[in-house]
């Protein structure tokens, strides 16, 4: 499948929910690529300062002809994930014409609720060109035993967008292993963290393959 992972909003967790669901779908040793969309390279960035073996390869593309440069690599990969830049608009238009699942970090703040529209605009206007596109709101840096997570779920309930039942805390071991190029999944394998990004990338794995939506 080809995950892109957008938000036109900044720092709601793209790169590091692209990272971490790449990682932890090498687990299942399927073949996975990670294209680092955003000319940031922040993708390009934690592989670089990784000092354990490549889990994946991460190519850097931060081009609006995304859509037509995946197809080449489709044959080589059994995934294919996409980290999305914020505000560039033509970038994530692209991404979105490549995908098979959109997925949008979001936050458990108004201000990300409010801010989605954008995003769900643009996945509205490439719905007319990419028809069997699919979209769902992941909840991200949850804070432990709040309500806020539900609420804004609820909230999110307007765009007419699903929010996916796994939903990833606020750790700080998310931020300590960005800055080995490593994932929490490697650090801790049995932590809640780990956990929640596996649930993560299962439940990805069944959107991609339900039908409808
Ligand atoms: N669940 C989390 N718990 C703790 N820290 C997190 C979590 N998710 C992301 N972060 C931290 O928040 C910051 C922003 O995350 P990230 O870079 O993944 O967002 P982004 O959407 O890719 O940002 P940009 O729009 O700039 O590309 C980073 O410092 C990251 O380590
Ligand atoms: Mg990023």
């Amino acid at each position: 499948m080809v995950l892109a992972f957008l938000n036109q909003k900044g720092g709601v967790g793209k790169t590091t929910l692209a990272v971490h669901v790449a990682a932890a779908l090498t687990r299942h040793r399927a073949k996975v690529l990670l294209i680092d969309a955003d000319p940031q390279g922040s993708a390009l960035d934690w592989a670089a300062c990784r000092v354990a073996a490549v889990l994946f390869p991460v190519i850097g593309f931060p081009k609006a002809t995304l859509h037509k440069e995946i197809p080449a690599h489709l044959p080589h990969y059994d995934h294919i994930l996409i980290d999305g830049p914020p505000r560039v608009n033509d970038l994530a238009r692209s991404a979105i014409m490549a995908a098979d699942v959109v997925v949008i970090p979001v936050q458990p703040s108004p201000y990300d609720v409010w801010a989605a529209k954008d995003i769900v605009d643009l996945i509205g206007e490439a719905a007319i060109y990419h028809e069997a596109i699919k979209s769902a709101f992941v909840i991200n840096r949850r804070i432990v035993n709040t309500a806020i997570g539900r609420d804004v779920a609820e909230a999110l309930a307007g765009y007419n967008i699903p929010v996916l039942s796994a939903h990833i805390s606020q750790r700080v071991a998310f931020a300590e292993s960005a800055a080995t190029g490593s994932t929490v999944l490697e650090n801790d394998p049995t932590s809640q963290a780990s956990r929640e990004i596996m649930a993560l990338a299962e439940e990805l794995l069944d959107f991609d393959t339900e039908s409808g939506r």
